[in-house]
């Protein structure tokens, strides 16, 4: 496959490795989040309305159309015209007047049902930050930074373990979107927003930045893995280690690293490079994908991406870097190691 073919669709949940990886797939119908559940339910109260009255009014026009259609020896007079009629129009302002106050009032205990959620002794706490065009998450408590796939428990009724999610954009507006989890929820520059998912089963679920935050806005995509309390502290311990490299002596690949700009823009702990314009790359290569979900995280779309990062996404902020051809095989070896 061209890497030109590379798409987000080539990451579609089944092809993903990910734990458990089949619980993928963005459809409001199949929440698996308390979260979710509750907009599930409401979509469906709202659906009931508003399709009942689709029904009536689609009823209603099917009769007219039938019953007064012209018929052969009509005498083309104009029918009866009538004028006012109270009783009509009052039942045409009342019954919509009353169908708005039902559907504010419930669209209100929804979202107050969803954000007066007290937050349990031990939850998660991650901060997500918004980017042009990706995500840094980091997660205070554990010590960890990463980018663009969240890795958080599963929370079941034996266990629950929800993770809190406190919001906020270095740049323009975004907005926070696993439809299986949780309803969207903006990241907005100088306001700090927060939300909460409890996902109820190990997998992979995908999302997307849900508000236009630029040129890339639609190659923001973001990932969760859902892993069982033993595989997330497994995670966890994986993040918190030290990368090999930078134990390890000074490579070439590194070398390059720390003599490019690359370290004005990313960290990799051990090394000089402590820029937070970019992700963190201190274990790049525990990440499935790059460029925010876009491009799958293999040698060779590395290789690209750092040879022209607009290749995959036209607009990106990171520069090419015109390394030759020796030392951009030594900066991905070097990369590679970061595990
Ligand atoms: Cu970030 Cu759209």
């Amino acid at each position: 496959m061209p890497l030109s073919d590379v798409s987000w669709l080539a990451l579609a949940p089944g092809s993903a490795a990910g734990p458990g990886a089949a619980t993928g797939g963005t459809s409001v119908f199949a929440p698996l989040s308390s979260h979710a559940d509750e907009i599930h339910r409401y979509s469906l109260f709202v659906l009931g309305i508003t399709g009942a009255i689709f029904l009536v009014v689609a009823t209603l026009l099917a009769v007219a159309v039938v019953r007064f259609r012209r018929r052969p020896g009509d005498d083309d007079a104009e029918p009866p015209q009538i004028y006012g009629s109270l009783q009509v129009e009052v039942a045409w302002t009342v019954i919509p007047v009353l169908i708005v106050i039902v559907l504010g009032l419930t669209t209100a205990r929804t979202i107050f049902q969803i954000q007066d959620r007290a937050k349990p002794p031990g939850a998660l706490e991650v901060t997500v930050i918004g980017r042009q065009w990706w995500w840094e998450l980091r997660y205070p408590a554990l010590g960890i930074v990463t980018a663009n796939e969240l890795h958080v428990p599963v929370s079941d009724a034996s266990r629950p373990a929800p993770t809190f999610l406190t919001l906020l954009s270095a740049d323009v507006a975004h907005s926070f979107w696993v439809p299986r989890l949780a309803g969207k929820t903006d990241l907005i520059p100088n306001k700090v927003n927060r939300t909460w998912i409890d996902p109820r089963k190990p997998g992979l679920y995908v999302g997307q930045c849900a508000e236009f935050c630029g040129t890339q806005h639609a190659k923001m995509l973001l990932r969760v893995y859902v892993h069982t309390p033993e595989d997330f502290e497994r995670w966890v311990a994986s993040q918190k280690a030290e990368p090999d490299a930078a134990v390890g002596g000074i490579s070439e690949g590194r070398r390059v690293f720390e003599t490019t700009a690359c370290l004005n823009c990313h960290t990799v702990r051990g090394t000089v490079g402590d820029g937070r314009y970019g992700p963190d790359l201190t274990h790049l290569m525990s990440r499935e994908t790059i460029a925010s979900g876009a491009v799958p995280n293999t040698p060779e779309t590395l290789k690209a991406w750092i040879r022209d990062p607009a290749h995959f996404k036209p607009g990106v902020l990171m520069p090419a870097m015109q390394l030759d051809e020796a030392r951009l095989d030594a900066l991905v070896g070097y990369l590679q190691t970061l595990r």
